[in-house]
């Protein structure tokens, strides 16, 4: 795979995908972007297209419009911020083919930056379809993906136009977090300590199952522990559980202790009379969950233990809330977790996830984590040792 700094940008047409699909909210009116972190992401890549010349163009979807046009889901705050971060005007095509979006392109000058509108605007983007990944590749002399975010998608952007193009590379944003996510799988310094929380076992089962021959300790949380719990026979009350997994859960526990990983669960939990701010809510004294309540959160002794495991460790991946955590009552564990993974100074720390990363930064120690990762659904595929399309599109 080529990385856009072995090619040649001068004057040519540089269409980058960048994955903007960044939060927004409507403030007076407008829709303002609430976290820009994958913008400045793909910072690295647009700067250095724009110092070697490139006329750049740039690429991304944002949010679910399954092929028709919702001005809610325009690319412009994306564009305006991109342009306050770069210190430049960055200009939106109303359109990411046709004739306005060829016009526009066959206008930039060498180191313009040009956005096309939102690419899930037509079908064909989440189709592959090739006439529409034609119509991109009409648009591009250079093709590179710094779009991580989405490169578990087959897309057209993503995946089929890169054959169309005579010079396809990855951007910086994408080598580093395949270096970076990829060091957790090939060679990750001992003792490695995966934190996996979140809804759902079967979100993080594969994730699981890949990890465990190359983890030393797994700590688990959110509600997904409670099916855990089931499966070792502790009551969890009124609990969130997928019965449909407690099998699952209990031969995972099974594969921990034969491989020598030591799998922890929740010793102690806070608990709530319903999952909704405002409920009647205490702490346990250990695992059992009564009759009547359902654990919200993982508890202190568990925050203590969990923080000694991460403090000794050499390697720390996180992924996934301990607890219910848009509730700020209920958000203290994934909290301490975030702290904890900040302050394990001799360890390569990795946090991915949206509730993990908005964690890390609330708690304002994201500039003490190794890595960031701008991908959700991406890199838990990669975790999970998938091949990523966006990527074997850029291999050859
Ligand atoms: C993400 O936010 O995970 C990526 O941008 C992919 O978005 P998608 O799940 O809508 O394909």
């Amino acid at each position: 795979m080529k990385i856009i700094d072995q090619v040649d940008l001068d004057g040519k047409r540089t269409f980058i995908r960048v994955d903007f699909n960044v939060p927004l909210e409507d403030q007076g009116g407008a829709r303002r972007i609430t976290d820009d972190s994958r913008i400045r992401g793909a910072l690295p890549t647009i700067r250095h297209a724009i110092e070697r010349g490139a006329r750049v163009v740039l690429a991304s979807h944002l949010g679910r419009p399954t092929g028709k046009v919702d001005p809610r889901e325009s690319l412009a705050p994306a564009a305006k911020r991109l342009g306050e971060l770069l210190g430049k005007p960055v200009a939106l095509a109303p359109d990411c083919v046709g004739a306005d979006a060829e016009k526009a392109v066959a206008a930039l000058g060498r180191g313009d930056v040009l956005m096309l509108e939102n690419l899930r605007f037509h079908g064909g983007e989440e189709k592959n379809d090739p006439t529409f990944a034609a119509s991109l590749a009409r648009l591009a002399d250079v093709y590179v993906n710094d779009a991580f975010g989405a490169a578990h998608r087959a897309h057209a952007s993503t995946a089929g136009m890169a054959a169309l193009v005579p010079v396809r590379t990855s951007g910086f944003l994408l080598r580093d977090e395949l270096q970076h996510l990829g060091a957790l799988l090939d060679s990750p310094a001992r003792p490695f300590v995966a934190i996996l929380g979140g809804a759902k076992v079967s979100d993080k089962i594969s994730v699981i199952d890949n990890l465990l021959p190359r983890v030393d300790a797994l700590l688990i949380g959110g509600a997904m522990a409670y099916t855990f719990l089931r499966a070792q026979g502790s009551a969890i009350g009124g609990s969130r559980v997928e019965a449909d997994k407690v099998d699952l859960a209990r031969t995972t526990l099974e594969q921990a202790q034969a491989r020598g990983v030591r799998l922890l669960l929740p010793l102690d939990h806070e608990i709530a009379t319903r999952p909704e701010a405002g409920a009647d809510c205490r702490t346990t004294s250990d695992a059992p969950i009564p009759d009547g309540w359902l654990g919200v959160d993982i508890g202190p002794k568990t925050r203590t233990s969990y923080a000694a495991e991460i403090a000794q460790a050499r390697t720390v991946l996180w992924n996934g809330p301990m607890g219910i955590f848009e509730i700020e009552a209920y958000a203290a564990g994934t909290v301490a977790v975030a702290h904890a993974v900040a302050n394990a100074r001799q360890a390569f720390t990795v946090v991915g996830g949206g509730d993990s990363v908005a964690a890390v930064t609330q708690a304002g120690v994201a500039d003490r984590i190794g890595h960031i990762s701008t991908g959700g659904g991406a890199s838990l595929e990669f975790l999970e040792g998938q091949t990523l399309p966006g990527v074997a599109a850029l291999e050859g």
